[in-house]
């Protein structure tokens, strides 16, 4: 699974044959420069995924609830779940660990919407779990994931993405559950792996946690393009001949 926030890297990554195509509300920060997962609008969330869906045809598209669509009003939930569904396109959503979870997520799936789980570091709620740390280092902290991803099963999440936990919890979680795990910084025990397409393709400036791995180094490339556009415009090489358009001097003259 790989995030995607347009429509150019939905065609991509799908072309590229991932499985499952996420619109993270990691949006929030990756693209739109805000400061965190928790100030993304619902509207935001809509506005992109309905672009990447335009580019998407053969994997899942997993549209990811913002921290205003189901945490701050739990009421709200089972509309907002539906807008991905109905105006996005999406074939399921994505919600992360809090205290009303299981409920509200019991809710969207009455409402015969597919639901992800999300467990681990959830970084909506952050603040409460000391920050963007690794969770589940102790015994009883790592019960407690456990018990998350089973809870997240029984009431019938097709699969649970695994964030920023120790391996050898993600493997016991994957042993135990019959739906895949999906980890993020979860080792390599987990059914599926996912990353923010941003890290990936190395655009994401000095952001690097240890769990990111980078395939490509696209800032490189467009800065040096960028670069190489301005020294040419500057120095009148470019627009050349070849990337320039003609008059037929006949017509020309008549200009004249
Ligand atoms: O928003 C996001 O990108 C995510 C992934 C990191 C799983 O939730």
């Amino acid at each position: 699974m790989l995030t995607a926030y347009d429509y150019p890297m939905g065609v991509l990554l799908d072309q590229a044959g991932v499985d499952i195509v996420l619109v993270g509300d990691s949006l929030a920060n990756v693209v739109l420069g805000l400061p965190s997962t928790r100030d993304v609008t619902m509207d935001e969330m809509i506005h992109h995924t309905k672009a990447v869906r335009r580019g998407v045809k053969n994997a899942l598209l997993v549209g990811d609830m913002p921290y205003c669509a189901y945490q701050a009003n739990p009421k709200d939930a089972v509309k907002n779940a539906q807008r991905f569904i109905k105006e996005a396109g999406c074939d399921a959503i994505k919600l992360e660990w809090f205290d009303q979870c299981l409920e509200v997520a019991k809710k969207i799936r009455q409402a015969g919407i597919k639901v992800m789980g999300h467990v681990g570091l959830t970084p909506q709620t952050a603040d409460q779990l000391g920050g963007l740390k690794v969770q589940g280092k102790d015994a009883i902290s790592a019960q407690k994931i456990i018990d998350h991803a089973r809870d997240l099963e029984k009431i019938g999440c097709f699969s649970v993405v695994l964030e920023c936990v120790p391996t050898e919890v993600a493997k016991i979680i994957t042993d135990k559950l019959s739906i895949p795990t999906i980890g993020i910084g979860a080792g390599k025990f987990c059914d599926g792996q996912v990353l923010v397409i941003n890290d990936l393709i190395g655009i994401s400036g000095s952001f690097n946690p240890r769990f990111v791995k980078k395939y490509a180094n696209l800032s490189g490339n467009i800065l040096s393009g960028v670069q190489s556009f301005i020294k040419e415009v500057k120095a009148g090489k470019f627009p050349d001949k070849q990337h320039s358009y003609t008059i037929d001097p006949q017509e020309l003259r008549q200009l004249k």
